[in-house]
């Protein structure tokens, strides 16, 4: 059944220019873009999208890389989006990310990982309304 994940393409991607390569990746592999946008998270933004890290000793930086330059967001929907996406991206550290997987191409660390995928249909509906309001979304 096909259904949504919420993609962020974060600071470092779009800083080293590599949007129009991610979209290309991300709609080759099947995704139908449902919205998208280039935006800036402030601080109190992303401390929010990331409450759930707010224990971790990274939340700091997290909050702080995430809110120095613009993303890029969109709602992606595929069957099986959620999981389809996570496997487009790799893993979380690009050290151990597999060959041709986005982070393996285009991340530099495990903090400055190139991009956002949700973790469960649940989360990806909270994301979205979270960047974009309904008529924003198609
Ligand atoms: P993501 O999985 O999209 O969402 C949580 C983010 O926290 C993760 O990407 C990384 O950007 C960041 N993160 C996870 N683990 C670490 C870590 N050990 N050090 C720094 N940042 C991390």
């Amino acid at each position: 059944m096909a259904n949504t994940t919420l993609m962020m393409i974060k600071p470092d991607a779009v800083e080293n220019g590599h949007i129009g390569n991610i979209l290309e990746k991300v709609t080759n592999a099947g995704f139908q873009i449902k919205a998208l946008k280039l935006t800036q998270l402030s601080k109190n933004d992303a401390e929010r999208f990331y409450e759930v890290h707010r224990e971790r000793p990274f939340y700091g930086e997290l909050v702080a890389f995430m809110s120095r330059g613009p993303i890029v967001a969109a709602v992606l929907e595929k069957d099986n989006a959620v999981s389809d996406f996570r496997t487009l991206i790799g893993a979380t550290n690009p050290e151990e990310a597999a060959e041709g997987t986005i982070r393996k191409l285009y991340a530099t660390s495990i903090g400055e990982n190139a991009v956002h995928g949700s973790d469960s249909d649940e989360n990806a509906n909270i994301e979205a309304a979270f960047h974009f309001a309904g008529r924003e979304r198609f």
